[in-house]
C-alpha cells in the first residue's frame, strides 16, 4: 500500500512516469492495474482524472491527466475500456532453502545521461538474487555494465546487451529464461541471441505483439500463442 501511495504522491513512479506543467499533472503507464489505481484514487479525491489510451510505434499505455486546481468538474473517461480488477496469483514459498536471496547488492550500468530534478541519472540498479550457491559463468565481469540508454522506445525499455550478460552469467545454453513483465521483449531478444529459450508474459496486448515481432527478427525458431493455462488478463508467449 505504501508503494502505491508513493506513486500517487509522485515520490515513486512505479511502472510509469509523472509529468507536470502549469495546467495539468499526468501519469503515464503501460500497466493497467497502476492506471486503474491512480484513476480511482484521484476520483476519490474529486480530482477529475481523464484517462486516455495512447499508442505510438513502440508502445501503448494509458495517460491519466488531471487538473490540480479544478475539483468540481464531472469525471470524463475517454477511449478506455474498463480494465477491471486483476486477480493476483499467490506464489507461496514453504521451504526457506528454496528462496532467492539478494546475493551482492546492486549491479549498476552506465548509460547516457537521463532525466532528473537534481543530479541527472546516469545509472540504474539491478538487484541480483541467487538461489543456493551458484557460480557465475565468468568471474572476470565487473559490476558496472555499460550500454546506451534507449530513448523513445517502450516505457522503461532495457538494452538487450545488459540482459544478455546476466543470462550468459547465470544460465547454460538451452535454459529457459522467463520474464513475467516482458514489455517490448528485450529480455527475450537477449535470450534468443544467447541460444536460450524464452517464456514471456504481460498484461498488454501491444507488448505481446511487439515481443512476437522482435523474437522472430532475432531468429526464434518458433513463437507460440498464449497457452490456455495462462489466467486472464495475462498474456503469454512460449
Ligand atoms: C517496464 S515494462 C518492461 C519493459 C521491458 N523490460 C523492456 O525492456 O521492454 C513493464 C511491463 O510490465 C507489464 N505489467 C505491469 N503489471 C503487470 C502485471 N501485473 N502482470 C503482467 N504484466 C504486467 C506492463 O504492461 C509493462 O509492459
Amino acid at each position: 500500500m505504501e508503494f502505491r501511495r508513493g506513486i500517487l504522491a509522485g515520490l515513486i513512479e512505479g511502472d510509469g512516469h509523472w509529468s507536470h506543467d502549469e495546467q495539468r499533472e499526468t501519469y503515464v503507464s503501460a500497466a493497467p492495474d497502476l492506471t486503474m489505481f491512480v484513476r480511482r484514487e484521484l476520483e476519490a479525491m474529486d480530482r477529475c482524472p481523464i484517462v486516455r489510451r495512447f499508442e505510438n510505434d513502440h508502445a501503448g499505455g494509458w495517460k491519466v491527466r488531471f487538473d490540480p486546481i479544478q475539483h468540481a468538474a464531472p469525471l470524463t473517461v475517454l477511449d478506455v475500456e474498463d480494465i477491471g480488477e486483476c486477480d493476483l496469483v499467490d506464489i507461496s514459498i514453504e521451504d526457506r532453502a528454496e528462496l532467492f536471496l539478494l546475493a551482492n547488492g546492486a549491479v549498476t550500468h552506465n548509460c547516457s545521461i537521463g532525466m532528473g530534478y537534481h543530479y541527472r541519472a546516469r545509472y540504474e540498479c539491478i538487484l541480483f538474487f541467487e538461489k543456493g550457491k551458484r557460480k557465475l559463468a565468468d568471474l572476470g565481469i565487473a559490476d558496472i555494465l555499460q550500454a546506451k540508454r534507449i530513448n523513445g522506445g517502450y516505457p522503461a525499455e532495457k538494452p538487450p546487451s545488459i540482459s544478455e550478460t546476466l543470462i550468459r552469467q547465470s544460465t547454460d545454453p538451452g535454459a529457459i529464461v522467463i520474464d513475467p513483465f516482458m514489455g517490448s521483449g528485450s529480455v527475450g531478444v537477449a535470450a534468443i541471441q544467447s541460444e536460450r529459450s524464452f517464456w514471456g508474459n504481460d498484461l498488454c496486448v501491444e507488448a505481446v505483439d511487439i515481443t512476437r515481432g522482435r523474437l522472430t527478427e532475432a531468429g526464434a525458431r518458433e513463437v507460440g500463442d498464449t497457452p490456455k493455462s495462462v489466467p486472464s488478463p495475462q498474456l503469454g508467449l512460449l
